[in-house]
């Protein structure tokens, strides 16, 4: 082959190669998908992904109240405030750590209770959540030029293209396959995580932390399932929770005329306690979010945590499993462990001997 042919042939080898032809896919918004995707958009639009970040004028008819001295006016953007807190971004991007006139208050907002908690009181207070809590989320600049903000994205909330991908190119060319349709564990463990996937869960204030899911996972017996084995990527977690008996259908032999069966006790209630504490410890041993642990001890003499000495600094870590105090007596308030203990063991066997 002469050398002119081989030139030819290498420049028509990057001249026709699809990536170098098609200028790159913009955002589209999540909006867009559902002209086509109805189903999937109204299952999305109801769950956490999509309310976690929103403009004020979005939030405002919600029934928040606001930190002290504030109106709706000084407000950007309303983070969270579906589920369990709620913080506020001021006008020059920085969430909100004091009342309007500078002095100390508190400025969480606790949707269940409506009480407040301290927030980094009085300090500066960055907005740098957007890696998990926008979508097409890039590090530079600054979101509508506010200085508090850093970062840049192009949908508030997690959106469709957050996990697909942006979808120009899908939009004009629905057949073409040109969007990401992963199950990769990745996708969910970038942000359902805290300190890095292989980070074990820490212990916080006698309970363990929130948006860990993944750390958890990885201590307990579930260590070998991932997200999508449980969840549906477009559906909210309330819609997961009757799946447990798909894969144990032996612990749920003759649960339904228990005593807890009857009473129309969930699986997740005893193993997925409310553990960790993500805003407000609401009693002894009830936390706000559950936990992924899965595991009950009935073990009189063990502790939930274990104090780790690693590269000469000690931490307390969660072990893989909760123990009866989190899986009983949140529900059983006038009991004690010794009477859980009692009852717990062999829980299941019971029933079906029954
Ligand atoms: C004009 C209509 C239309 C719009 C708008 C649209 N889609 Fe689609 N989408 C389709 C059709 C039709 C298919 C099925 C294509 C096939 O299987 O060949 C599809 C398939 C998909 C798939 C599966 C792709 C695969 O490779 O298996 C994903 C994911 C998807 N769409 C996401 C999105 C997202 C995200 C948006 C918004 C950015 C969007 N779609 C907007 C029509 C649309
Ligand atoms: C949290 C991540 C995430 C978000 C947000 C998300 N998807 Fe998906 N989507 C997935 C995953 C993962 C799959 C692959 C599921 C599978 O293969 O079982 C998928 C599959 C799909 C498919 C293929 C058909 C199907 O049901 O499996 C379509 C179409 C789709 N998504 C559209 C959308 C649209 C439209 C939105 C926004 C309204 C959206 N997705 C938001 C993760 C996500
Ligand atoms: C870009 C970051 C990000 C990615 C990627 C992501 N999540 Fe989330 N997820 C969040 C945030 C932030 C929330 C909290 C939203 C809220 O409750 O306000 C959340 C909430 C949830 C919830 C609770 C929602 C509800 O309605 O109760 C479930 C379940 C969940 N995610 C599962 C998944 C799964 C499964 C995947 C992978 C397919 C995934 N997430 C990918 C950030 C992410
Ligand atoms: C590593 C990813 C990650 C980062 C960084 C992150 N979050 Fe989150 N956040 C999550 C996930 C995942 C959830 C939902 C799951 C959970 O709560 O366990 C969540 C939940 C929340 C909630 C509760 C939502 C509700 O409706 O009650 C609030 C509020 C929140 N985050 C605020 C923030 C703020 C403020 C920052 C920045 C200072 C931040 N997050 C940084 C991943 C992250
Ligand atoms: C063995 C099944 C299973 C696996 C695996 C699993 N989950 Fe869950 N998850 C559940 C159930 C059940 C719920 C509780 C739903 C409810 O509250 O009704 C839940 C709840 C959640 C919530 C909401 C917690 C709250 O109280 O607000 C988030 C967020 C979540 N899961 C994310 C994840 C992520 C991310 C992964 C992967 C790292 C994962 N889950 C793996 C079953 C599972
Ligand atoms: C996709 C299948 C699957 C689903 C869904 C699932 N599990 Fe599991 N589970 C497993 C596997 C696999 C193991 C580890 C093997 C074993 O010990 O049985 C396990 C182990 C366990 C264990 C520890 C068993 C032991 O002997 O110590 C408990 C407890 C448990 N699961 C509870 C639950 C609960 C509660 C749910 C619903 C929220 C659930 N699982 C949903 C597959 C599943
Ligand atoms: C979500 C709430 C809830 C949780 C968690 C819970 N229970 Fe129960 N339990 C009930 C209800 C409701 C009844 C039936 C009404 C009654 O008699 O109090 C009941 C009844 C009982 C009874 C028979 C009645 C009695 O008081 O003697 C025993 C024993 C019992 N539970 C033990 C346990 C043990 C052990 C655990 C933890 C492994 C546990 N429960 C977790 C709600 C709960
Ligand atoms: C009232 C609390 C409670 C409820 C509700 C509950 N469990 Fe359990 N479960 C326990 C306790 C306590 C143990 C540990 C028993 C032991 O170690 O002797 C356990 C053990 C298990 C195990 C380990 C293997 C075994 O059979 O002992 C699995 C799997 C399991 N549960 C699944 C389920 C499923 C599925 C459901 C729903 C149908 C469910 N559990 C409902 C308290 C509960």
């Amino acid at each position: 082959m002469s050398l002119f042919r081989l030139i030819i042939l290498f420049l028509c080898f990057f001249l026709f190669q699809p990536q170098t032809v098609l200028a790159a896919a913009e955002y589209v918004g999540s909006n867009k998908c559902s002209e086509c995707h109805l189903d999937l958009y109204s299952s999305w639009i109801v769950s956490g992904h999509r309310l976690q970040l929103r403009k004020a004028e979005m939030a405002q008819h919600s029934n928040l109240a606001l930190p002290k001295g504030y109106s709706w006016e000084d407000i950007s953007y309303v983070i969270g405030g579906v589920k369990v807190k709620a913080y506020f971004v001021d006008k020059n991007g920085y969430i909100i750590t004091s009342a309007k006139d500078g002095s100390r208050d508190k400025t969480e907002y606790n949707l269940e209770d409506g009480s407040w908690s301290y927030y980094f009181s009085g300090e500066k207070k960055l907005y740098d959540c957007g890696f998990c809590h926008t979508t097409g989320y890039n590090s530079e600049g600054n979101q509508g030029g506010l200085e508090g903000i850093v970062g840049t994205w192009h949908e508030d909330g997690i959106g469709c293209e957050a996990c697909h991908g942006p979808g120009s190119e899908h939009v004009e060319n629905p057949a073409v396959r040109t969007l990401r349709r992963s199950r990769s564990k990745a996708l969910c463990e970038k942000c359902h995580q805290r300190g890095g996937i292989d980070h074990r869960p820490l212990k916080d204030l006698g309970l363990v932390r929130h948006h860990e899911q993944i750390n958890k996972l990885k201590e307990g017996p579930h260590k070998g399932l991932t997200c999508l084995n449980c969840h549906k990527p477009h559906q909210k977690a309330s819609l997961t929770r009757y799946n447990c008996v798909i894969c144990h259908s032996r612990a749920n032999i003759g649960y339904e005329k228990s005593v807890h069966g009857k009473a129309g006790i969930k699986c997740i209630e005893c193993h997925m306690a409310r553990l960790p504490k993500p805003a407000i410890a609401r009693a002894s041993y009830v936390g706000k979010v559950r936990t992924h642990l899965f595991k009950i001890s009935i073990d009189a003499d063990v502790n939930m945590f274990k104090e780790i000495k690693e590269k000469g600094l000690k931490s307390t870590f969660t072990k893989g499993f909760v123990t009866v105090e989190f899986a009983c007596l949140s529900c059983h308030k006038s009991q004690d462990k010794a009477w859980s203990i009692k009852h717990a063991k062999e829980f299941h066997k019971r029933h079906k001997s029954n």
